[in-house]
């Protein structure tokens, strides 16, 4: 079954040899691209979509979302807006909240938010454990996670959990030992909260024990690094190879450095920026460092309770001085390069049909029209 996609105002590929096109169309054959050209050049398919003089553009990759939890915090956000500083401390809340759910309202949630984020133009979306820090509870998380996306995170060491405040070492073995044997089936990620600022989470040298535990266990790595200070996070991530240092808000020039003369991805989450009320990360300086650079939400129900990859590229656009096409890039293709995936982020023959249609005539409506809900997954009907 294929699917001719025309009316196309511009089209942007990030494939280098095809660039953003006017006047375009496409062709998806069995799932993927098969075809990307002129409108007047376009050959028959079996079905016809016609998006009316629309941008398309490829779908959201957010590579960063915590979705699996339970409960509210929005009197922890209405105090943090009445002054008080965010340290990671009412993660406990969510835990509590999310031990006490069944599996089918942790799925409902799930479920609901990924549709959120679909219905706004994501098509890719990493998903961590990290709320339930029990053996059983990190494990549910990340089969319910898997459920909806192969790009699973495991993350039993997000914050060291109440029972554990006095024996951290028993719960960073834990997290190394039992937990990480029940998760590694379940997970293609391992991650940490890497924050020295912060009481709940983790230093320079849990986090390196919890990372080589992971990759021992065939997991590949991402790291929580630099959020609130410019902690050891960012320098370990790139030593030990992780796909994406993610945060990157506190730097120092030798992260910068390092960044620049590695192959992690720094990963911007801005929206936590603004939920937080904390100053943004750098993006310039890295994008002239050379450093890769992607953007992703962050979903989460304490720092960012954002599920808008669009709101997040017009913050960077307006806040972090990224043009409008850095954006987008970075939005898609370098939220592809955070997840080491070569299928998603663009639209060349081959990739995988994951169109996303924009409500104007350019991709530049997104920053420029900013909170107008102008994005949406394209369906295809291709089951
Ligand atoms: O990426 N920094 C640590 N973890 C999340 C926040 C989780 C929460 O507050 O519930 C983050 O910002
Ligand atoms: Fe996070």
């Amino acid at each position: 079954m294929s699917t001719l996609v025309t009316g196309i105002a511009e089209l942007v590929t990030h494939d280098p040899s095809l660039g953003t096109l006017s006047d375009a169309a496409l062709v998806v054959d069995d799932g993927r691209v098969a075809w990307v050209g002129s409108a007047s050049a376009a050959p028959a398919a079996d079905e016809r979509i016609d998006v009316g003089g629309r941008a398309v553009i490829p779908g959201f990759v957010d590579s960063h979302a915590h979705l699996v939890f339970a409960g509210d915090r929005a009197a922890e956000f209405e105090a943090r807006m009445s002054g008080v500083a965010y340290d990671g401390g009412g993660i406990a809340s969510t835990v509590a909240a999310t031990r006490a759910a069944s599996d089918d309202d942790l799925r409902a949630r799930l479920r609901g938010l990924v549709a959120e984020m679909r219905a706004q133009g994501t098509t890719t979306v990493e998903v961590k454990s990290g709320y339930g820090l029990t053996v059983d509870d990190e494990a549910r998380a990340l089969r319910l996670a898997a459920e909806v996306t192969p790009e699973t995170t495991f993350l039993g060491a997000h914050v060291v959990p109440a029972e554990y405040a006095e024996r951290r070492d028993a719960y960073v073995d834990l997290v190394c030992g039992p937990m990480l044997t029940a998760c590694a089936p379940h997970a293609r990620w391992a991650d940490v909260f890497c924050e020295p600022g912060s009481a709940h989470a983790f230093d320079g040298d849990e986090a390196r024990a919890v990372l080589t535990a992971g990759r021992a266990a065939g997991l590949d790595l991402r790291v929580h690094a630099n959020q609130l200070t410019a902690g050891p996070g960012v320098r370990l991530a790139v030593e030990l190879g992780a796909a994406s240092a993610d945060h990157c808000t506190h730097l120092t020039d030798a992260d910068v450095d390092a960044l620049a003369g590695g192959t992690t991805v720094a990963t911007l989450l801005p929206g936590v920026e603004f939920s937080t009320r904390s100053p943004y990360p750098d993006a310039r300086r890295l994008l002239d460092a050379g450093v890769t650079v992607a953007l992703a939400t962050d979903c989460n129900p304490g720092s960012c309770f954002t599920s808008s990859m669009a709101f997040c590229l017009a913050l960077a656009v307006h806040e972090m001085a990224m043009t409008p096409a850095e954006a987008l890039w970075s939005a898609t293709a370098g939220g592809a390069a955070a997840l080491r995936r070569t299928d998603v982020g663009y639209l060349g023959v081959g990739a995988r049909a994951d169109l996303a249609v924009v409500d104007a005539p350019s991709y530049r409506h997104l920053a420029y029209r900013p909170g107008v809900p102008l994005v949406r997954a394209l369906e295809l009907g291709l089951g």
